[in-house]
């Protein structure tokens, strides 16, 4: 079944946001912003999405404008002090500024940031990465997690000669023709087919047509790493059930790459796929993606390949010194597994305590996830779940409403004036820099925010 959903969570957030000058939280945000509103007024001059560079950073009345980063912390023009929770849309999990990282690329850009050439970094960067993930006997560098899906297609395509590619609903893997939600507007998805999440048996009928090139599904559940909780038997799962009917396997582990465990989504759950997508931590905080998987998958780069195989891979930004050097001294850390501790420690911590504070407020919200945690705000159908995988609720069609994003839009607010930067309202990303001192801090301002929330009336009854 085609729906579509494919970045649909996304969707949801991204609404035209409401001047709404009268509110006394607006009031108050615009009050202690005035430098960043001035920022955004002439951003919303050069950018159309409502002045924002990204669609996750579309707000009412506006995101604050930064100025500079270091740890767990980030501060505006206006000198308001955050703790972050996007940490560079996931990519950094060794925090703001991590010395090592920061020593490597002040280094290389003192050397040069581009030769136009081969270049040393890009040998070690990739011996590491096939270091932590056993499949990747080839790897190939692009700019951007997006791309290294879009090769992956095409790799597929022409090694089963199919043309069809099977996505997962509400998983995220790009804005391109091809990984974007199905239908939206000005794409062309037209070998693309989406089956429900979790959905064992739309899975299990399509592949058995035996007309898909490509399975590709995302590391960690959907969105972020598990906004919607996952059936993990199903997971583990995928890539026998892609094998038996010729289809490749690809993992987009373009978030849970070195994130979730040194070899990423596929180790902490025991999968073997044909291919998998890295970027965000893997470039240590530079623009980077990266397709790894199977030697022979990758044979149609390589110049002797007859001419209706050969794929031509270019790319200005490919295994840039920049991003090689930022890369390098990010995995050499991640292979020790510690930074992931860390990140998984912070995020515990705060599973815990903001669980308790949920359940004694009485508010109908829990949190759930790895190092990436979720807030689920709306009906708590079970209190017992493995919260590293499962959430309170199956009802993912809750968390696509509309209801439930204009209580994210506000929570989001509440959290912004108050320290927290959480791109959502309900999505905490963690890094090793984060500390039990943040965590303390967040619980607070989330409890401050939900009664304030439920004392302007904002807070739907039924949350209560
Ligand atoms: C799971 C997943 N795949 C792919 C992408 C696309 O990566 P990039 O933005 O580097 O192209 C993202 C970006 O957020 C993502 O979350």
């Amino acid at each position: 079944m085609a729906t579509h959903t494919s970045d649909s969570l996304a969707h949801g957030r991204y609404q035209s946001p409401r001047q709404n000058a009268g509110d006394p939280l607006v009031q108050q945000y615009l009050r202690s912003h005035q430098r960043s509103l001035e920022a955004h007024r002439t951003a919303s001059g050069h950018f159309a999405a409502h002045g924002a560079t990204h669609a996750v950073r579309v707000a009412d009345p506006f995101r604050p404008y930064i100025t500079h980063a270091a740890g767990s912390r980030k501060w505006d023009l206006d000198g308001n002090e955050y703790i972050d929770y996007a940490v560079g849309h996931g990519a950094l999990l060794l925090g703001h500024g991590h010395p090592a990282v920061v020593d490597a690329v002040q280094e290389q850009a003192s050397r040069g940031v581009h030769f136009g050439e081969n270049h040393e970094l890009e040998l070690r960067w990739a011996a590491l990465i096939a270091g932590m993930m056993p499949i990747a006997e080839r790897i190939e560098f692009c700019a951007a997690g997006q791309e290294a899906n879009l090769l992956a297609m095409r790799l597929a395509r022409i090694h089963t000669g199919r043309r069809r590619v099977l996505r997962f609903a509400r998983n995220y893997h790009g804005w391109a023709d091809g990984l974007v939600a199905l239908g939206a507007p000005g794409s062309v998805t037209a070998e693309i087919t989406e089956v429900p999440f979790n959905d064992r048996a739309a899975i299990e009928r399509e592949l058995a047509t035996e007309s898909y090139a490509l399975l590709l599904t995302e590391g960690g559940g959907a969105h972020m790493s598990g906004q919607v909780p996952i059936d993990l038997q199903l997971q583990r799962d995928l890539p026998e059930l892609a094998g038996k009917h010729g289809t490749l396997y690809c993992v987009d582990e373009v978030v849970t790459g070195f994130r979730d465990a040194p070899g990423g989504w596929q180790e902490l759950v025991g999968i073997k796929p044909d291919l998998a997508s890295i970027g965000k931590c893997a470039g240590g905080g530079l623009p980077m993606g990266a397709l790894v998987g199977r030697a022979e998958l990758f044979e149609p780069l390589s110049p002797a390949s007859p001419a209706e195989r050969l794929v031509i891979h270019a790319g200005t930004w490919n295994a840039n010194p920049l991003a090689a050097a930022a890369g390098v001294a990010a995995c050499s850390l991640y292979r020790s597994g510690e930074p992931q501790q860390q990140a998984h420690h912070a995020a515990r911590l705060f599973r815990a305590k903001g669980n308790e504070m949920l359940k004694r407020l009485g508010v109908s919200a829990r949190l759930h996830g790895r190092s990436i945690v979720h807030l689920y705000l709306g009906p708590v159908e079970r209190e017992q779940y493995d919260a590293d995988f499962a959430g309170p609720s199956t009802n993912v069609d809750w968390l696509e409403g509309v209801a439930y994003a204009a209580v994210a839009r506000r929570l989001r607010l509440h959290l912004l004036q108050r320290g927290i930067a959480a791109l959502r309202g309900g999505l905490y990303v963690f890094s090793a820099a984060h500390t039990a001192e943040d965590v303390d801090t967040t619980v607070s301002a989330l409890e401050q925010s939900l009664v304030a929330m439920t004392e302007e009336g904002t807070l739907p009854t039924e949350l209560q």
